[in-house]
């Protein structure tokens, strides 16, 4: 029997924070609702983050109301839906739409931190040390309204600031996560340059750093500047990850990885993303198959609620400042 690998689809997170135009709260829910029936294990729905910081996803609270109300994502065999919290007012708004709801809706919040000191400055105000710092009471109050915490590591490849990132520095930031307690982590090649070979030798490191036995806990997380995306996907499975993020229509991006001449490249798209586990002789989805049919119409509408003014598709695809 072929084993299962886990796919998080990150678009109505990653990918819409991204996007020049800011979408209907209500169109992020039928975005999320789209993606619950293509069979993903998890979808990253939101960020509760400052509004000021990204305001495409200032809208978290009213979203979570509405996903609260939806009775199949209550269900058993529903994704896990999780949301990103940079510290504790993020984390207090998770729980704060998880007694809205009435249930436990959101069942992980995930923290962000990277391998790289001007990449984490740009991103959360604060520097590598800092931002451990804020998790720490993160960590409490997930613990305490029973949600898991992920960890991303950005910039676990290289930075758009600093270039190369050194495999012992991805290792150095990752083991400190570790020792902190989060359950899982989720390391990035946060502006999609890697060769496989760089995520191979990535991964031996923080490996190497944390225990292979943290293998169960590891997701990848890539975006797909230069098509690579998929041969390092081959590569990470020939590795043992079996845990994976993308986005439908290669949405997503971080805005605060943006240079003045280039936009943040989307993430690896979960169509391909499935493909590439098949042919590579496993099962995408956790529990479920993933329906293709499901998953192709939560494409089209993710392209659709992105497409700018002008016609232009979204995501990876579109012009302008296009990494
Ligand atoms: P700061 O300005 O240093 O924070 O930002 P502050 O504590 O001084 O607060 C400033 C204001 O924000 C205050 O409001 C706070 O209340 C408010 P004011 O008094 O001015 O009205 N605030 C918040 N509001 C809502 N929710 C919160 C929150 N915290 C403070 N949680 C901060 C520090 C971390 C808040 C800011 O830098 C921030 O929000 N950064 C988020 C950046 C972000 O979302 N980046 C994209 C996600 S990461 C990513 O895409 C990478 C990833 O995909 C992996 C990869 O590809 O690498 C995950
Ligand atoms: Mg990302």
């Amino acid at each position: 029997m072929p084993q299962r690998v886990r796919i998080t689809d990150v678009s109505p997170r990653d990918g819409l924070q991204n996007e020049p135009g800011i979408v209907q709260t209500a169109d992020k829910a039928e975005l999320v609702m789209s993606l619950a029936r293509s069979g993903v294990d998890e979808i990253e729905a939101s960020s509760f983050v400052s509004p000021k910081w990204v305001p495409q996803l200032g809208d978290a609270p009213l979203l979570f109301d509405l996903l609260g109300q939806e009775e199949t994502l209550h269900s058993a065999d529903a994704p896990m839906i999780s949301a990103l919290v940079p510290n504790e007012k993020g984390v207090q708004g998770a729980i704060d739409a998880n007694e809205a709801a009435g249930w436990r809706l959101i069942s992980k919040v995930s923290v962000f931190t990277a391998a790289s000191e001007t990449f984490c400055k740009k991103n959360t105000n604060a520097t590598i040390d800092e931002t451990l710092e804020r998790f720490i009471p993160v960590l409490q109050l997930a613990g305490a309204g029973a949600m898991r915490v992920r960890a991303y590591l950005s910039c676990a490849i290289a930075c758009p600031f600093e270039g190369p990132i050194a495999p012992a520095k991805a290792a150095e930031v990752a083991s400190k996560l570790v020792a902190l307690g989060v359950d899982e982590l989720d390391v990035a090649d946060t502006i999609g340059v890697a060769t496989p070979e760089q995520i191979t030798q990535m991964l031996d490191a923080v490996l190497e750093a944390v225990g292979e036995h943290y293998l169960e806990h590891l997701t990848l997380h890539l975006h797909d500047t230069h098509g690579r995306a998929a041969d390092c996907v081959r590569a990470a499975l020939d590795r043992g990850v079996r845990s994976f993020d993308s986005a439908v229509a290669g949405l997503g991006g971080c805005p605060f990885a943006s240079t003045a001449d280039k936009r943040a490249p989307g993430n690896i798209d979960t169509g391909l993303l499935v493909r590439t586990i098949r042919d590579a002789g496993y099962l995408p989805g956790l529990a479920t198959d993933i329906d293709d049919d499901a998953l192709a119409k939560a494409t089209s509408l993710a392209s659709a609620m992105t497409a700018d003014k002008h016609g232009r598709p979204a995501g990876k695809h579109a012009g302008g400042r296009q990494a």
